[in-house]
């Protein structure tokens, strides 16, 4: 529990219209709600490095206690960060890096081990040989950097298999699309595509569908709950599988509490990931389904405890008046 709590918290996101962005914002609400007193500034960058250096000098300039920022990519932004933190601002660094080790605290998953898993699984499910395709996210970003290279080494050790082309798709599906569209030839003859996340890799199955090419198994990240995520992709095998990456939302405000309150912190929060494929999907489906409808519970719950603190509060008025008069 914080002491003062009229801290203000500022949050630089480098793009804010993407499920896996909306469910972190959501997650950082959720847990920002057990704090009513605290402020919290948001700024979406959408997706321009240039503009998210502007709004974290804007939330700088306006006076904030902590800034917690995911990066856009990683060099133009290291500046601002560097500074924030110079200025004894505590940073929070969550999805996304800087080029710099000046942060307080870092929250996400692990992007090498993912882009490793994904080799390992790649290479297990092709038997040690065959094509493949890889649609990397934004160049410049670290996750998009450190997938890839994790990627590499995972598959270092089937000698067969070859990566026949590498894209960029910038963690956009249209990019994406685009891309691997001027490669049709090298698609065609590819056994595995995987995509940096499940917004390419849904991306990856429409281009696919569109030149009738059949059997090729595509793999994403990312596996977000809900309508239009990962898991429903999995499931409907619109795609092969995909590796869990959790937003870190929660835990990003959780660890900015106890910095303000100056109590004990970790300095890196690695999340942990997964591969969903059909043989875990519906499990995985299930237990979010539960944890949904709890969810749900909490917020009835709150809203009915809302309305007997004003019940309650229109009755001590009451009783101010009858006093008075
Ligand atoms: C969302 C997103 C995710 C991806 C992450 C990488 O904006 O593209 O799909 O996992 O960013 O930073």
């Amino acid at each position: 529990t914080d002491k003062t709590s009229q801290y203000t918290i500022g949050f630089s996101q480098c793009i804010g219209s993407d499920l896996w962005r909306r469910t972190m914002l959501d997650e950082m609400r959720m847990e920002l709600s057990l704090h009513p007193d605290a402020q919290f500034v948001y700024a979406d960058a959408d997706g321009n490095s240039a503009r998210q250096v502007e709004q974290v000098k804007k939330m700088l300039d306006d006076g904030i206690d902590l800034l917690i920022i995911s990066p856009n990519e990683a060099q133009p932004l290291t500046g601002i960060v560097e500074q924030a933190y110079s200025k004894g601002i505590p940073v929070i660094v969550i999805d996304r890096k800087t080029s710099s080790a000046l942060y307080t605290a870092y929250v996400g998953a692990d992007n090498y081990q993912i882009g490793k898993m994904a080799g390992e699984y790649a290479g297990s499910i092709l038997k040690g040989s065959g094509n493949i395709v890889e649609v990397m996210g934004l160049p410049g970003s670290s996750p998009a950097i450190e997938r890839d290279r994790g990627f590499s080494d995972g598959l270092k050790k089937y000698t067969d298999i070859t990566i026949a082309a590498r894209v960029y798709g910038d963690w956009l599906k249209d990019s994406a699309k685009k891309q691997l569209i001027r490669i049709a030839p090298v698609i065609k003859n590819a056994n595995v595509i995987f995509a940096h996340n499940d917004v390419m890799a849904h991306g990856t199955r429409e281009v696919l569908d569109e030149l009738k090419i059949r059997g090729v198994k595509v793999l994403g990240v990312d596996a977000l709950p809900g309508n239009g995520g990962g898991l429903q992709m999995v499931a409907s095998k619109n795609i092969n599988a995909s590796m869990i990456y959790p937003t870190g939302g929660k835990e990003a405000i959780m660890t900015a509490f106890r910095i303000l309150n100056k109590e004990s912190f970790a300095r890196e929060n690695l999340l942990q990931s997964v591969v969903i494929d059909s043989s875990n999907v519906q499990l995985m489906k299930m237990q979010w389904g539960k944890i949904n409808s709890q969810q749900k519970d909490i917020e009835r719950q709150q809203s009915l405890l809302e309305e007997q603190r004003e019940v309650y509060n229109s009755q001590q008025l009451v009783l101010n008046v009858i006093v008075i008069s």
